[in-house]
């Protein structure tokens, strides 16, 4: 995907991946640095790890305690922080900035795949680990009405819930499943990954004909059993692809300036995912 949208913007860069081991991310990091990287991503468990070990911080990764992006930022002298794509040369001074993009990524694709509107509405969150807490704060930011948490460990769903009240206060969180109509469920646990995993919720607690819409945040398989459900229930669906490109797109975005080619980063997703 990031490697098609390079190619696509004709910038001569290249995107790889490095196993990296938690414990060597700091030194990892400054070896990115002094190599003069344009940019980086991070996937867990870095995203967390990372916040304390960037330079400066950006609002975005402040705010979900989470950094999915790294951008290298150079100056001369006392000139103001410049994106390293700006220089010829590598400049004297370089820094890290952190950035997530996880968050705008996910409410971005339910809106454009399933056309939910976050305001107002009513939501079952299934899942309160990394990405469900961050779905949750997002959500509730966007001052949705109702919020349902389930979680198979409670005391992480309180957690957000309790984090939730505090920083949105007019947002209704719950903590169980909803006994009404909701307009979204959304899936932020990893159940679905592998064919012989349960359903993410309780199917004597919660049925998917209570739901106009389902959003499972993974993406392979393309349709997970929650999916496969919620179509026959007649919801509509949409799996994680859309959010693995949003935040891709937006990391680019970050990176070279200006707009991500979309429609070509999609494209190489699917052909590149489905293999
Ligand atoms: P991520 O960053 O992808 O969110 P995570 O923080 O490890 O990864 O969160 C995984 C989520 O899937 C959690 O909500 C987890 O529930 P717990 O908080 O109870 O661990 C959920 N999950 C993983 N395996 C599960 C299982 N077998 N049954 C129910 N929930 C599961």
């Amino acid at each position: 995907m990031q490697n098609a949208g390079l190619a696509a913007l004709g910038l001569n860069w290249r995107y790889l991946a490095f196993d990296v081991r938690p414990e060597e991310l700091r030194v990892a990091l400054a070896g990115a640095k002094v190599m003069n990287f344009i940019g980086l991503n991070l996937t867990v468990p870095h995203k967390v790890l990372a916040v304390p070990l960037v330079d400066v911080l950006d609002e975005s990764a402040r705010t979900w305690g989470a950094v999915n992006t790294i951008r290298f930022e150079g100056r001369e002298g006392d000139e103001g922080w410049r994106p390293l794509r700006e220089f010829d040369a590598p400049p004297r001074q370089i820094r890290s900035h952190g950035f997530n993009t996880d968050a705008e990524a996910i409410t971005q694709a339910v809106r454009e795949e399933l056309g939910v509107q976050f305001a107002g509405a009513r939501i079952l969150l299934l899942g309160a680990g990394g990405a469900g807490r961050t779905a949750a704060l997002k959500i509730a930011s966007l001052r949705s009405a109702e919020l349902y948490l389930v979680n198979r460990t409670p005391s992480k769903a309180e957690s957000v819930a309790a984090e939730i009240r505090e920083r949105f206060s007019t947002v209704r969180v719950a903590l169980g499943y909803p006994t009404s109509e909701v307009d979204l469920v959304l899936n932020a646990t990893s159940l679905g990954l592998r064919a012989e995993d349960a359903l993410p919720f309780d199917e004597r607690q919660f049925s998917l004909g209570q739901a106009a819409a389902a959003y499972d945040m993974i993406y392979r398989p393309a349709e997970t059993p929650l999916l496969q459900k919620a179509k026959a229930a007649g919801c509509r669906t949409a799996n994680g692809l859309g959010m693995l490109l949003h935040q891709g797109a937006r990391a680019l975005e970050l990176w070279a300036g200006g707009p991500a080619p979309l429609d070509v980063m999609r494209e190489a997703l699917e052909k590149n995912v489905y293999v």
